[in-house]
C-alpha cells in the first residue's frame, strides 16, 4: 500500500487529522488495532474548547455536535461548603465550551470517514515505523492476518500513550518529562439527569468530585480514589455516598441517584514526550503528551496538534516551503506546555494528596478563595479552561 499521510490511530487526533487531510485534497490511510465498536464506545472525555468546536464545523463534522452538544458558559468551582460560579464569556470577551463527548466525536469523524475519505482499517495493528530519517517512511502493520507494508510520504503518529510510532525517534533524542499523582478518578455514567446545569469541581478534605454529563438526561461523575483502586471495590451505595459528601453545600443542594450503567478508574499522569518530529515522523494527541483530566485538555490538545500539522503540510504543498513542518514541535510544545501547566494547576488545586499536610489544607482553601475573590485569578482560570488559542 502507498499514501501521502500514514496515520496510526483511530482516535480524535488520527480521525479529524484524516477529516482536515481529506478537506484539504491531501490523501491518507488510517490503521487503528482496535474494532470500530470499542473505539466509538470507549468513555474518554467530554468538554470541547471553543477552538475544538469551530475546527469541527469547519472541518464539515459538526452538524450532530451542534444539535446534540450542550453549550456551557461556566463551571462551579465548590470547597468548604460554598459556592462559586465561573463565569466564563464574561471573563474570556465571550468564550465557552460544549459538552459533547469523545466517543460521539469519534463517530461523527469515523462516519465521515468511511462515507468520503480515504482507506479506514480497523483492527490493524501497527507493529513498526521504519525508515521515519529518510524521504519514504513506512509503516509495517498486521492486518487480516496478514503482514504489510504502508509506504508514506509521510507518518503521523495519533496512537496514544501505548502506540509505538515514538519509539521510532532515537533515544539520544528523546526527553521525557512525567509526573505521576497518588491518586486516580473512579468515573461512572448513571442514567440521571444531571443534578447541576453546568459541572461542578468539588475541592474536599475527603477528596476531589466532579459533576458532569453526557446528555440532559445521563450523568457522568468522578471521584478522586487512591492510586491502584479497583472499581469494583466501590459497591453504588458507596460511590453515591461518598459523592454525596463531597459535594455537600450549606444551601442543602441535593445529588440526585440512578442506575450506574459503567464504572472505571483512571490514572492520572502528566507526562511529554520531546521532540514530537523525527524526519518524516510526526506525534499527535496522546501520542506525545498525556495530561491529568482535571482540565479537560487531553482531546482539545490532540486537535491543536494535528491543525497545526495539516496546515503545515497544506502549507508546504502550496509553496514548497517546509517552514511550518520544521516548526511542527516547537509550535505544539509551547500550546503543550501551557496546558500541562493549566492541567497541573488545577488538580493541585482540587485534590488532596494522602500525605497533605494541614499546611496544604489552608493553602488549596486559600488559593481557591483568591480565585472566588479576585477577577484576575478567575481570568487565568476561564482562559485555561475555555482554551489556549492556536497560533
Ligand atoms: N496500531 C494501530 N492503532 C493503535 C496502535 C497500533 N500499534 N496503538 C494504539 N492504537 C490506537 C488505539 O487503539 C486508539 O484508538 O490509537 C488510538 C489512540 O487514540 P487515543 O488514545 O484516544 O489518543 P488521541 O487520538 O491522541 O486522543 C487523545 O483520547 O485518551 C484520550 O484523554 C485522551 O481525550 C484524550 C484523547
Ligand atoms: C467528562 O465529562 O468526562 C469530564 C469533564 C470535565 C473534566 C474531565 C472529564 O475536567
Amino acid at each position: 500500500m502507498r499514501t501521502t499521510v500514514g496515520i496510526i490511530g483511530a482516535g480524535p487526533a488520527g480521525l479529524l487529522l484524516a477529516r482536515l487531510l481529506h478537506n484539504a485534497g491531501i490523501e491518507s490511510v488510517v490503521l487503528e488495532s482496535r474494532d470500530r465498536e470499542y473505539v466509538e464506545h470507549r468513555q474518554r472525555a467530554g468538554i470541547l474548547e471553543q477552538g475544538t468546536v469551530d475546527v469541527l464545523r469547519a472541518a464539515g463534522a459538526g452538524a450532530r455536535m451542534d444539535r446534540e452538544g450542550l453549550r456551557h458558559d461556566g463551571i462551579e468551582l465548590r470547597f468548604d461548603r460554598k459556592r462559586h460560579r465561573v463565569d466564563f464569556p464574561a471573563l474570556t470577551g465571550g468564550r465557552s465550551v460544549m459538552v459533547y463527548a469523545q466517543t460521539e466525536v469519534c463517530k461523527d469523524l469515523i462516519a465521515l470517514q468511511l462515507a468520503e475519505g480515504g482507506p479506514l482499517l480497523f483492527e490493524a495493528e501497527a507493529l513498526a515505523v521504519e525508515g521515519a530519517d529518510s524521504g519514504s517512511p513506512r509503516v509495517r502493520f498486521r492486518y487480516q492476518g496478514r503482514e504489510d507494508v504502508l509506504e508514506c510520504d509521510y507518518v503521523v503518529g495519533c496512537d496514544g500513550f501505548w502506540g509505538v510510532a515514538r519509539a521510532a525517534v532515537p533515544a539520544e533524542l528523546t526527553r521525557v518529562f512525567e509526573r505521576a499523582y497518588p491518586f486516580g478518578w473512579l468515573g461512572i455514567l448513571a442514567d440521571v439527569p444531571p443534578s447541576h446545569d453546568e459541572l461542578v469541581y468539588a475541592r474536599h478534605d475527603r477528596g476531589f468530585a466532579l459533576l458532569s454529563m453526557r446528555s440532559p438526561s445521563v450523568s457522568r461523575l468522578y471521584l478522586q480514589v487512591p492510586e491502584g483502586t479497583d472499581a469494583e471495590d466501590w459497591s453504588d451505595e458507596e460511590i453515591w455516598d461518598e459523592l454525596e459528601r463531597r459535594f455537600e453545600t450549606t444551601d442543602g443542594w441535593r445529588l440526585d441517584r440512578g442506575t450506574i450503567t459503567q464504572k472505571s478508574v483512571t490514572p492520572m499522569r502528566s507526562w511529554v514526550h520531546e521532540p514530537m518530529r523525527y524526519g518524516r515522523l510526526f506525534l499527535a494527541g496522546d501520542a506525545a503528551h498525556i495530561v491529568p483530566p482535571t482540565g479537560a485538555k487531553g482531546l482539545n490538545l490532540a486537535v491543536g496538534d494535528v491543525v497545526t500539522f495539516a496546515r503545515a503540510l497544506t502549507y508546504e504543498k502550496e509553496t514548497g516551503s517546509a517552514e511550518l513542518l520544521d516548526a511542527y514541535s516547537e509550535t505544539c510544545l509551547r500550546r503543550v506546555w501551557q496546558a500541562e501547566r493549566f492541567s497541573y494547576d488545577m488538580t493541585t488545586l482540587l485534590h488532596r494528596t494522602p500525605d497533605a499536610t494541614p499546611f496544604e489544607d489552608r493553602l488549596q482553601v486559600a488559593r481557591l478563595d483568591r480565585i472566588a475573590g479576585a477577577r484576575s485569578a478567575e481570568t487565568d482560570l476561564a482562559e485555561g479552561y475555555t482554551g489556549f488559542p492556536l497560533e
